[in-house]
C-alpha cells in the first residue's frame, strides 16, 4: 500500500481527461497533475523540444513533487518521449498510445480504423507502427492542426471549430473508419462536433478510460495502490495563467480541480 500521489502531465488541459478516467476508477489515489500552458501546443514542436519538456516535467513530478508513478496524458509527449522517460526515471511510466490502440480494436468491427492526432503525433508513426501489429487493421491517420488551440480557449462548439473539422476530417471519413481513435487529449473535448461530422454510426474512442484500467493494473501488480477508504488530494499546476485553468479546467473536469498553482520552468 502507497499513499503517494500519481504524477500526470500534459501541454495543457486534454490531460484531465485521463485525470477524470483515473479519478473515477481509483477514488483512492491522489493526484499531480502538470498542464504545461505556458509552451502549448507541444503537437507542432521539433520531437527534441518535446522530449525536453516531457523529461523536465516527468523529474519534476519524481524528484519535487514525490510521485509513485507517471502517466503520459498527451499523445504526442507519449509518442515521442515515452522510452526515454521509461530510461531515465525509476517510477512506473506509461502514456496513452497502448491504451488508445487496445480501444480501438476492442471497439471497430470492420477493422477500418481511425486516427486522429496532433502533427507530432500522426508524423511520429507511433499509432502506424504499432497498428500494423494488429491483424485485419486497416488504418487512416490524419492530423488536426488548430483542434487543440481552440479546447485551450473553451471553444469547444462553435462554428469555426465545426469548419475546421469538416476539413480536418475528410480522411478519415473518406476512409470509411467505423472507429476513430481521438488521439489526441484534447479531442474529447471536441467530441460532439467531431460525432456531428463522422455521422453517427462511426465510435469515438478516447484511450484516457483504457489508461485508467491500465494504471490500475500496474499498481496493483505492484504492491503500490492506496489503501481503500484513503481521503485522496488532488494538486493542480499550470505554467501560464493559473486563473483560466482554474476557471476553464473546473469546468472540464469538476469540482476537484479546486485551486491552481503556478510552475515556472527554467527556458529549455
Ligand atoms: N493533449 C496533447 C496530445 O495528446 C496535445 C498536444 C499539443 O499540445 O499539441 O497530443
Amino acid at each position: 500500500m502507497d499513499k503517494r500521489p500519481i504524477g500526470m502531465f500534459d501541454s495543457g488541459f486534454g490531460g484531465l481527461t485521463v485525470a477524470r478516467a483515473v479519478m473515477d476508477l481509483l477514488p483512492a489515489e491522489s493526484l499531480v497533475y502538470v498542464g504545461d500552458t505556458a509552451r502549448y501546443p507541444y503537437g507542432d514542436r521539433p520531437a527534441e523540444q518535446v522530449g525536453e519538456f516531457a523529461s523536465q516535467i516527468a523529474h519534476w513530478l519524481v524528484e519535487e513533487a514525490g510521485v509513485k508513478m507517471v502517466v503520459v496524458a498527451c499523445n504526442t509527449a507519449s509518442a515521442i518521449a515515452l522510452d526515454r522517460l521509461r530510461g531515465e526515471l525509476d517510477v512506473e511510466v506509461i502514456g496513452v498510445i497502448e491504451p488508445g490502440v487496445r480501444a480501438g480494436v476492442a471497439a471497430s468491427r470492420t477493422g477500418r480504423i481511425g486516427v486522429i492526432g496532433t502533427v507530432g503525433t500522426v508524423a511520429s508513426g507511433a499509432y502506424q507502427n504499432r497498428f500494423a501489429a494488429e491483424e485485419g487493421v486497416q488504418l487512416a491517420c490524419a492530423a488536426c492542426p488548430g483542434f487543440v488551440e481552440f479546447v485551450e480557449r473553451g471553444e469547444t462548439d462553435t462554428d469555426q471549430v465545426l469548419v475546421l473539422a469538416e476539413r480536418l476530417l475528410g480522411p478519415v471519413r473518406g476512409a470509411e473508419v467505423d472507429t476513430l481513435v481521438l488521439a489526441c487529449t484534447h479531442y474529447p473535448f471536441l467530441a460532439r462536433t467531431i460525432a456531428e461530422v463522422m455521422g453517427r454510426e462511426v465510435v469515438l474512442v478516447s484511450p484516457a478510460e483504457e489508461t485508467a484500467f491500465e494504471v490500475r493494473r500496474i499498481l496493483s501488480d505492484s504492491g503500490l495502490a492506496a489503501p481503500a477508504g484513503n481521503e485522496p488530494w488532488h494538486r493542480w499546476l499550470c505554467s501560464k495563467d493559473p486563473g483560466h485553468f482554474a476557471a476553464l479546467g473546473r469546468m472540464m473536469l469538476g469540482p476537484e480541480l479546486a485551486s491552481v498553482e503556478r510552475v515556472d520552468w527554467e527556458d529549455l
